[in-house]
């Protein structure tokens, strides 16, 4: 018996995945389809499938040329499954000629012609018309956004919105698009979305008036200094039938989700304690040092320390206390959020004016966590328990900075293809926005 191997995603099922099965049965007398998972697509890279696993699995059976279908989540899988199925030919489309001519040591490697003019990605571009997203705030933030973008489909970057004229002409230059200076409502019209990059006291405004609008809105953390204000932006995009999102881009990130889910899932039995801690010195001069309104290192780090604290243990804490280190002017260089639950206690610190280690450790009853510095950026993580030697490594997939998740996740939501908020709910952010009012009170003397 002459056995076929072949792998694919298969997003949005069509014509040239149909034709390249029929040929790749029709080599050998048995066919093996390999499917992606959305993990290992998100690993290389493809971040907007939009089908599920079992739905692209069901769409390969459908086609009645497969005699097995298996699942592919690893690098490195296909020289397993040709042994482990003893395959004669491993065939691909001819858009990966070369590139698996590493696999001739194992069996015969065929590159089938594609079928023209079709594709998931055109079919993605045709079903979801293009998002045309505006960047609001062209300075260290923005064009970190345009690069990441460029991995996301379903995106285009259409222009950038910044009164002060300098930065607006330097990004202009440097970036290639089109920027408005002063007329907003101009900048508005041209769009669909805006990705809210400014100084953190104009997010809220900013947000409030693209959903007057009708547009969708990413923002950078936090969307605004008072609970009853991000209730409002919250209210009004659901009135309006709009997208609106905090960009705190770890919550994204399929390795805190995993960490997340592996932290709750028993393995270090119940969780007491979750300690986070976020510092970047900011270099003395810096907004983040030197603007005493809407600097210092709570609103720089707050949202991405309190994240996996409210992801473990929800936001219905009893108690909360911050507590600051303050420099000139009164901004905060250090700080510290305590917050005690029912059954629980956490703290979150950060810093821009001091420095320490930035870990992420949840603590269980049988065992904890060790998420080293970049935790919010999750590239891996350890489960460890009394026995030193008894460590359990986890290496989760991370491409570039992790922007790319958010963006990705916010196209999807526009397209009606996300699923539920379960990365970062609508509670959880307004949960955050009366801590930041807390702060925010505090510092203003209230
Ligand atoms: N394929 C093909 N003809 C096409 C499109 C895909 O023969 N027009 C083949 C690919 O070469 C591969 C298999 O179908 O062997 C599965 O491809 P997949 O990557 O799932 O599909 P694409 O349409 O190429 O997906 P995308 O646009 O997301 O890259």
């Amino acid at each position: 018996m002459r056995k076929v191997i072949t792998y694919g995603t298969y997003d949005l099922f069509h014509e040239g995945h149909y034709k390249l099965l029929e040929r790749a049965k029709a080599l050998g007398d048995y066919l093996i389809v390999g499917v992606t998972t959305e993990h290992f697509d998100e690993a290389r890279g493809k971040v907007n499938v939009v089908d599920p696993l079992l739905e692209r699995i069901e769409n390969v059976r459908k086609t009645g040329f497969a005699d097995e279908i298996i699942v592919e989540d690893h690098e490195g899988q296909k020289i397993e499954d040709i042994q482990k199925y003893g395959v004669d030919v491993f065939v691909l489309g001819s858009d990966w000629r070369g590139h698996f001519d590493y696999l001739k040591k194992y069996c015969q490697v065929v590159y089938l012609d594609r079928t023209a003019n079709v594709s998931s990605t055109m079919i993605r571009k045709e079903k979801f018309p293009i998002v045309r997203v505006g960047i609001v705030g062209t300075g260290r933030i923005a064009p970190r956004f345009v690069s990441e973008a460029k991995y996301v489909s379903g995106i285009e970057i259409e222009c950038a919105y910044n009164p002060e004229r300098e930065s607006a002409e330097k990004f202009q230059k440097d970036e290639n698009i089109p920027v408005y200076t002063e007329d907003l409502a101009g900048f508005l019209k041209q769009i669909d979305a805006i990705y809210i990059g400014s100084p953190n006291e104009t997010h809220y405004r900013y947000a409030k008036t693209a959903l007057e609008y009708g547009k969708h809105v990413l923002s950078e953390k936090p969307l605004a200094f008072t609970h009853n204000e991000t209730m409002e932006l919250y209210h009004m995009a659901k009135d309006k039938g709009l997208v609106l999102m905090e960009g705190i881009k770890t919550a994204y990130c399929p390795g805190f989700q995993q960490l997340m889910n592996v932290a709750k899932s028993g393995k270090i039995g119940e969780i007491k304690d979750v300690e986070s801690c976020f510092t970047r010195l900011a270099t003395i001069g810096s907004r983040e040092r030197t603007d005493a309104r809407y600097g210092g290192a709570f609103l720089e780090f707050a949202g991405y320390t309190l994240l996996p604290i409210f992801k473990i243990f929800g936001t219905n804490y009893q108690d909360v206390q911050i507590d600051s280190i303050l420099g000139e002017d009164g901004i905060d260089l250090y700080t510290k959020i305590q917050l005690r639950y029912d059954d629980g206690m956490a703290t979150a610190k950060m810093g821009v004016g001091v420095k320490s280690e930035g870990e992420l450790v949840i603590a269980g009853t049988d065992g904890y966590i060790l998420a080293p510095s970049p935790w919010w950026l999750t590239h891996k993580f350890d489960v460890r328990r009394e026995d030193p030697s008894d460590i359990e490594h986890f290496e989760p997939a991370f491409q570039g900075d992790g922007l790319r998740y958010e963006i990705s996740e916010f196209i999807s939501k526009i397209n009606g293809t996300g699923k539920k908020d379960y990365k970062l709910t609508e509670e959880e952010s307004i949960a955050m926005s009366k801590i930041v009012e807390l702060f925010m009170r505090k510092r203003n003397g209230e």
